[in-house]
């Protein structure tokens, strides 16, 4: 019997590759985003607009988004930090942008130099913009339960940030925990908090996977109705600014999982096999 829809938001190809040591050549991200392609996601993070001194391997993002045989129905989505990342993004052609803020000063601080109220007043224009094109946005906040500066993050600042985004006009709030501390109580305390100031059916689970709880996380948001959860082919990733940060949890693991729950998620697990494998192997070493 199904219980319905879940939906995989696919970021391998930016949250995953950002942090590989190796440069990976735009050839290998196109194939990979050609094959994730075939899978039947619906949206897929190609790249990041930010500064390539910060992020070197997201430098080619528009060649990536230049190069990638877009299937029908699927949207292209990349990472926008100021205005300057969002006229780069609409040049390439995305179909979605993301913002990305933090419930903790310090790793606001550390990923995109500004206080938390500054990254706000910072993504209002690109907002505004996007409005103005019909662009969906997408918001990230980062450190939903810990951060790697400041330790322990409350429901209640998350759910400051989240309901601030929302009100700026985000599709959809992605709620990172970006070094994987979190616990099925801890990610459930969180929930509640967000679930008061933004519809869950608007909420996605951004679990990385340091301590083996993904999955375990995933659970315990299913249970208070999330159903969108951002995940990695191979595993991939972490942060660069966030010291200890493993990858997200592998989009090929989710979907077994949630199909063996009885969820639909619209994906052929061979493809994303063939995708997992090749994404394995553009890890050195
Ligand atoms: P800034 O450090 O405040 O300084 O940048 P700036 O605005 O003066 O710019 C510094 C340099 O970057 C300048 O170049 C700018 O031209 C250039 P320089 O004069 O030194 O040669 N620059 C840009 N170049 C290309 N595209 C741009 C752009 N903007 C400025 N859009 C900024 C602020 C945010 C840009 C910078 O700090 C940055 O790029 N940070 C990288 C942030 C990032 O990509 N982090 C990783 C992704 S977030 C994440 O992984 C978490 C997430 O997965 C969720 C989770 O797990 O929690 C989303
Ligand atoms: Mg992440």
């Amino acid at each position: 019997m199904s219980l319905g829809t879940c939906e995989i938001f696919e970021v391998g190809p930016r949250d995953g590759l950002q942090n590989e040591a190796r440069d990976i050549p735009v050839g290998e991200k196109i194939a990979l985003i050609d094959t994730l392609s075939r899978a039947g996601l619906r949206r897929i993070e190609a790249g990041s607009f930010v500064s390539p001194k910060r992020v070197p391997q997201m430098a080619g993002s528009g060649e990536v988004m230049a190069g990638i045989r877009r299937a029908d129905g699927v949207r292209y989505g990349a990472l926008t930090p100021n205005m300057r990342g969002f006229q780069d993004a609409q040049a390439a052609g995305v179909d979605e942008i993301a913002v990305f803020a933090s419930a903790s000063e310090g790793f606001s601080q550390a990923n995109i130099n500004a206080s938390i109220a500054e990254s706000l007043a910072r993504f209002a224009p690109l907002l505004e913009e996007a409005r103005h094109i019909d662009l969906p946005v997408r918001g990230y906040v980062s450190c939903v339960i810990e951060c790697p500066y400041d330790g322990a993050v409350a429901p209640a600042a998350v759910a400051q940030v989240a309901d601030k985004l929302f009100g700026m006009g985000c599709y959809e709030i992605s709620l990172g925990d970006t070094i994987g501390a979190g616990t099925p109580d801890s990610i459930a305390r969180m929930l509640l908090a967000v679930r008061d100031v933004v519809p869950v059916g608007r909420l996605a689970g951004h679990y990385h996977d340091t301590h083996d709880r993904a999955m375990a996380n995933i659970d315990a948001s299913l249970s208070l109705g999330v159903r969108v959860f951002d995940a990695a082919v191979g595993g991939l990733g972490g942060c660069p600014f966030a010291p200890g940060a493993a990858g997200n949890v592998a989009t090929e693991a989710v979907a077994k999982h949630l199909a063996a729950l009885g969820y639909d998620t619209g994906l052929d697990l061979d493809v994303i096999q063939e995708a997992a494998q090749m994404a394995r192997a553009m890890r050195p070493g």
